[in-house]
């Protein structure tokens, strides 16, 4: 069971970066975890969606080689933060090679606020109908507060510790229950 994890943001100190490599330690036996950087993907553009950027292409490749995606992402201005978007938005051209459809996903989304990034996965939650992603309703991951939870580039608080490797889990789970269910491509 491969889960890809991408979504993280690209600063240094980044709180859903942390919360990404804490998967890695949180995840179950048998389930390996890729942290996947997408900040090398460039701004979209649909002119190139017949000759995809290299770096294009290697995030097609990985998430075509994984069982499973894992989103861990902040929120940015109430919805889902622009590179990470704009690396989805790419990932999914040409409309016949969406490397999404069928793929069973999750997402765990962080703020610093009281909501945890909730207005930002539920957009994101809203471009998963088109990109015909599989994905798992619940259980739900929202890290409210992270600056009180991650410290010094780990997260402390054992209840988000808990929470993660539970989520994982159930993705795990989730993923062989419903391998390739949608799948078109
Ligand atoms: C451009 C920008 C917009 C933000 N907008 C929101 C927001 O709408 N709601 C919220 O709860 N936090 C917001 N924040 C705070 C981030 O969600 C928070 O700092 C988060 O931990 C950043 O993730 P990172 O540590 O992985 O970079 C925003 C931060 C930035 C940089």
């Amino acid at each position: 069971m491969k889960i890809l994890v991408f979504g993280f943001s690209l600063r240094k100190g980044s709180f859903s970066r942390t919360i990404a490599e804490a998967c890695e330690e949180l995840a179950p036996k048998g389930t390996e975890i890729e942290l996947y950087d997408i900040a090398d993907i460039p701004i979209f553009n649909q002119d190139l969606e017949h000759s995809m950027p290299e770096s294009v292409i290697r995030f097609k490749d990985a998430i075509r080689n994984s069982d499973a995606l894992l989103i861990v992402m902040p929120e940015y201005n109430y919805s889902v933060p622009g590179y990470l978007k704009n690396a989805i938005d790419f990932a999914s051209r040409p409309h016949q090679d969406n490397v999404f459809a069928g793929k069973p996903v999750g997402i765990i989304s962080e703020s610093t606020g009281l909501l945890g990034g909730a207005r930002a996965q539920y957009h994101m939650r809203q471009s998963f109908v088109f990109l015909e992603v599989v994905d798992m309703k619940k259980p739900e991951a929202f890290i409210t507060f992270a600056s009180e939870k991650i410290k010094d580039g780990k997260v402390v608080d054992e209840t988000t510790k808990e929470h993660i490797s539970k989520y994982i889990s159930a993705l795990a789970d989730f993923a062989k229950a419903n391998a390739n269910r949608n799948k078109v491509a």
